[in-house]
């Protein structure tokens, strides 16, 4: 860990932080975490306002923040998408935007190249307009997603694509990676889907991918493996802790919805707290600490688990999925099982795919039956020559 990233974590700065600016998009994800859009279209009256959503950006920058993401839904469905974005970017905040590209017009291109984002993080939902179009229930949207892209890399924009591992989209996996690897872009997938968020409405999970096949397709990219050997490597010393959150919520990274509620992450909706009458850093001193105190019950295994290096579970997602921080979702631990077999088959110089197949373990027995057959021979030979 750098020396820099020690302070902030001592010194808790809120240094990453997300800002939701709307919940509204243009799209209608079938996995979407924010439910039906004909319910988030009923808020945008509540959302903050343009001057509302600089004042929060000035104040996060006061107080030491310097990674911020604009997420959205879509953050271009607001008209003065360019206007907060010019003003975080002004701030010297190093901004990444999420989006799904479709919004990506000529005057957002010029924008970014007069104020260049970090990164412009773009979800892939299909390799196929059938397969997008399932996944964003709006006709035509794959095209107009091609063009916003296709503008982006006419435009020079530095951008990658990301997809979420579904049932009715992990036949595509692979063309999505290589249409990335044809431009040039990352490319990563996610195969934890969550619930609806704050709802903990679990119709999106019915979209999960079985997990030992949600862990071959993930890894059956090489980067992807390597990423995740190399984290596994670089934190194997990680303590055993006594905590119930041990990441960056609350310590460095703050989430802020688009009514004005800071919570820790997007995840801890059970401690979302409204910026009326409040200072971002009031907050930040007192409510959003919070969650660091607690203590997970006597029984939950997760902070002593060898395999928490390679787990993408945590006590937020637990509790969107189970309604309790320490009981563990069993999706996210199996997945992590599989992941960890494939990273420990790594080590061994084996072939991780055929881990995850099993294969690797029919071979392995294929060869102790083999060994053994081979013995018993030499055994009955070895008497008979004593005969
Ligand atoms: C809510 S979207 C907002 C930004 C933009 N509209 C997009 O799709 O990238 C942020 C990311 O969350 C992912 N996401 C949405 N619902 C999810 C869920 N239930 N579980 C996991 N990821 C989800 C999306 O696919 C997207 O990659
Ligand atoms: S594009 Fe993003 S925000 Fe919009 S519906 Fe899909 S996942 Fe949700
Ligand atoms: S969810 Fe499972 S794999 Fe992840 S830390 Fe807990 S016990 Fe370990």
């Amino acid at each position: 860990m750098s020396d820099f990233r020690r302070r902030t974590i001592h010194q808790r700065v809120p240094i990453s932080g997300i800002l939701e600016l709307t919940s509204r998009c243009n799209l209608k994800c079938v996995h979407c975490y924010l439910g039906p859009q004909e319910e988030q279209r009923k808020k945008r009256d509540l959302e903050m306002s343009t001057e509302q959503a600089k004042d929060v950006i000035d104040q996060i920058a006061a107080s030491g923040c310097l990674y911020l993401v604009i997420t959205g839904g879509d953050p271009m469905v607001r008209k003065d998408f360019p206007e907060v974005y010019r003003h975080a970017k002004e701030k010297g905040l190093i901004v990444t935007v999420f989006c799904d590209a479709i919004l990506v017009t000529d005057r957002i291109v010029r924008l970014f190249q007069e104020y260049p984002p970090y990164n412009v993080d773009v979800s892939v939902y299909g390799a196929t307009a059938e397969t997008y179009e399932k996944v964003t229930r709006v006709k035509g949207s794959f095209p107009r997603f091609l063009e916003g892209i296709d503008r982006l890399i006419q435009g020079g924009i530095r951008f990658s694509l990301k997809t979420v591992l579904m049932t009715i989209n992990k036949h595509e996996l692979a063309g999505m990676r290589e249409a990335a690897a044809r431009l040039g872009v990352k490319f990563r997938v996610d195969s934890a889907i969550f619930p609806c968020l704050p709802t903990h409405d679990h119709e999106p999970l019915d979209l999960r991918v079985e997990p030992r096949e949600a862990v071959e397709l993930e890894l059956s990219d090489p980067d992807q493996l390597r990423q995740w050997v190399e984290y596994a490597d670089r934190h194997r010393d990680l303590p055993d802790s006594e905590q119930l959150y041990n990441c960056g919520a609350g310590v460095t990274n703050f989430y802020i919805d688009p009514l004005g509620y800071v919570s820790p992450c997007l995840m801890t909706t059970n401690y979302r707290h409204s910026l009326a009458g409040r200072s971002f850093d009031s907050l930040w001193a007192n409510e959003l600490v919070q969650l660091r105190t607690k203590k997970p019950r006597a029984d939950y295994t997760c902070n002593s688990c060898e395999m928490k290096v390679a787990c993408t579970g945590c006590p937020a997602f637990n509790y969107q999925e189970n309604g309790q921080e320490d009981v563990k979702s069993e999706y996210v631990c199996e997945t992590t099982q599989h992941r960890w077999r494939a990273i420990e088959a790594h080590r061994a110089g084996e072939d991780p795919q055929a881990t995850l197949r099993g294969e690797a373990a029919a071979v392995a027995r294929r060869n102790s039956r083999r060994r053994a057959a081979q013995e018993a021979i030499a055994s009955v030979e070895v008497q008979r020559d004593g005969v």
